[in-house]
């Protein structure tokens, strides 16, 4: 499973492409409103930080716009995946875009649906939000498992399901149990994937035993 982080902000990307927690990058405009900088330039600087895709979303909503905004961002970086809305117009210019060899991520996808007509429109990406079908008490997870199994059925397909819209661990083990490929975590997600006060017990008492020995390994 490859791990994405949801994120605009360098600093976290920096710390946990550092301990190879990070196989690409997902943004949207409330993550780089939420950074405080201008969109090309911290793009440009988290594509230099990782090789993998990093989601660069388009603001506009009508199709021409969608494809200037487009091929506009995916010239930052050769590692842009273009973003794109599941709507009609972001359907359209998925199409196009791909056409044109550009990675692009489908996103806010709701439904299994949804999530069939972007990958039919040639996404290499489909982004479906489980914690915002959660927040309104509707299983989320249950649209990861329609939309993995309904692309098991075509192996044609070539769309990566990119579990977005992730709250806690929970998510990330279930998303992995059904075999989603790709999954986008907020920074303090992937580091509660560490945590586990029984191993941080077992690590104190370890050590507390090996310093009763007076040896050192080095
Ligand atoms: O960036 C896409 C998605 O992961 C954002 O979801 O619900 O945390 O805003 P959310």
């Amino acid at each position: 499973m490859k791990f994405f982080v949801d994120t605009a902000e360098v600093s976290e990307i920096r710390s946990l492409a550092e301990a190879g927690l990070v196989d690409g990058v997902t943004t949207n405009p409330s993550l780089i409103a939420k950074s405080g900088r201008r969109m090309a330039e911290v793009i440009e600087e988290i594509c230099a930080i990782t090789p993998g895709p990093v989601s660069a979303e388009v603001t506009a909503t009508e199709f021409e716009d969608m494809l200037a905004e487009g091929r506009h961002l995916r010239a930052i970086a050769s590692n842009v995946a273009v973003k794109v809305p599941l709507t009609e117009a972001g359907l359209r210019a998925c199409r196009v875009l791909s056409g044109e060899g550009t990675l692009v991520n489908v996103t806010l996808c709701f439904t299994p649906a949804q999530a069939l007509l972007a990958a039919k429109a040639g996404a290499a990406f489909v982004s479906p939000f489980v914690g915002r079908l959660d927040d309104i008490a509707t299983d989320g997870m249950r649209l990861i498992a329609d939309v993995v199994a309904i692309f098991r059925n075509y192996p044609q397909l070539k769309t990566e399901v990119l579990v977005a819209s992730i709250r806690h661990p929970i998510h990330l083990v279930e998303a992995a149990k059904l075999g989603a490929g790709v999954a986008t975590l907020p920074p303090a997600v992937i580091r509660q994937l560490l945590k586990h006060p029984l191993t941080d017990r077992g690590l104190e008492a370890f050590l507390a035993d090996w310093r009763k020995t007076g040896q050192s390994i080095l």
